[in-house]
């Protein structure tokens, strides 16, 4: 397996969509203007990261914590989620133009309306979220990029890392679930080496299983099932899981 790439990347040999004057192309995807239907809660492109910081009162205006998942896909996580929590106040962030309005849809119908759905990328969390905004941050079953030559289209790497300490708040947490194998390794020596280039800004482990139903049945983690992890478990494929919190020196 690839190694770790150094911490010490310069900006410029990252994914564009990391850097500050990244801008979304203006597509001409039919999905974009239909979307547009849906402005009382979806935000296309850069729109969101004019509330960086300020959310909860200028979004939501109240003072509950802040729930981000990013990659949401279909919503089924979102959907439980957000009914369940009546009091939270809950963003999706997903890229793909399709998926985006079918989800759009879906929501319009809900009857707790606590959240936002960002059509837009998870690259920009920095640019999204302010220091310590987020009180819970998830990422389930994100894209793979099974493919060496891909490794490097991976969210979760140390750059990314850097950018979800900044915005959790010093108690916020973050839950992570896969079914792939080797995107997990992957996770775990991208973590190890963000850990030990970051001794100021480390996460700890809470949990870490390479078969999250079998050895934490209890967990809120296995209290759903998004959509492709109905998939995976059907398949009889083990799900992987990860729960991060800030390491507070003392
Ligand atoms: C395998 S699907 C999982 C969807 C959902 N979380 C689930 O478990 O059912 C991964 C989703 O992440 C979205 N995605 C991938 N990379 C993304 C990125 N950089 N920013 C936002 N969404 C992304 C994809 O469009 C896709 O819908």
């Amino acid at each position: 397996m690839k190694k770790s790439e150094p911490l010490t990347k310069k900006p410029q040999e990252l994914n564009r969509s990391f850097l500050e004057n990244f801008r979304y192309t203006m597509s001409h995807n039919p999905y974009h203007d239909k979307l547009g239907e849906f402005k009382k809660f979806v935000l296309l492109n850069e729109e969101g990261e004019a509330h960086r910081g300020h959310w909860s009162s200028e979004v939501f205006k109240n003072t509950a914590p802040l729930c981000v998942e990013i990659g949401s896909g279909y919503g089924d996580f979102m959907h439980q989620y957000t009914q369940l929590n009546p009091d939270i106040n809950f963003i999706a962030i997903e890229h793909r133009f399709k998926r985006s309005f079918s989800l759009a849809r879906k929501l319009e119908a809900l009857p707790v309306q606590n959240f936002r759905y960002l059509r837009a990328k998870g690259e920009r969390l920095h640019m999204t979220f302010g220091e310590g905004e987020i009180q819970k941050l998830f990422f389930f079953f994100p894209d793979p990029w099974p493919k060496n030559k891909h490794h490097k289209k991976r969210l979760f790497q140390s750059y990314f890392l850097g950018m979800a300490y900044q915005c959790l708040a010093p108690d916020g947490i973050f839950y992570i679930k896969t079914d792939h194998d080797n995107y997990f390794e992957w996770m775990l020596e991208h973590l190890e080496h963000y850990n030990q280039h970051n001794p100021d800004k480390k996460f700890k482990i809470e949990l870490k299983s390479f078969d999250l139903r079998q050895e934490y049945p209890e967990h809120f983690l296995s209290s759903f099932k998004t959509k492709f992890e109905k998939i995976f478990i059907e398949q009889g494929v083990k799900i992987k899981a990860l729960v991060l919190t800030k390491e507070h020196r003392g």
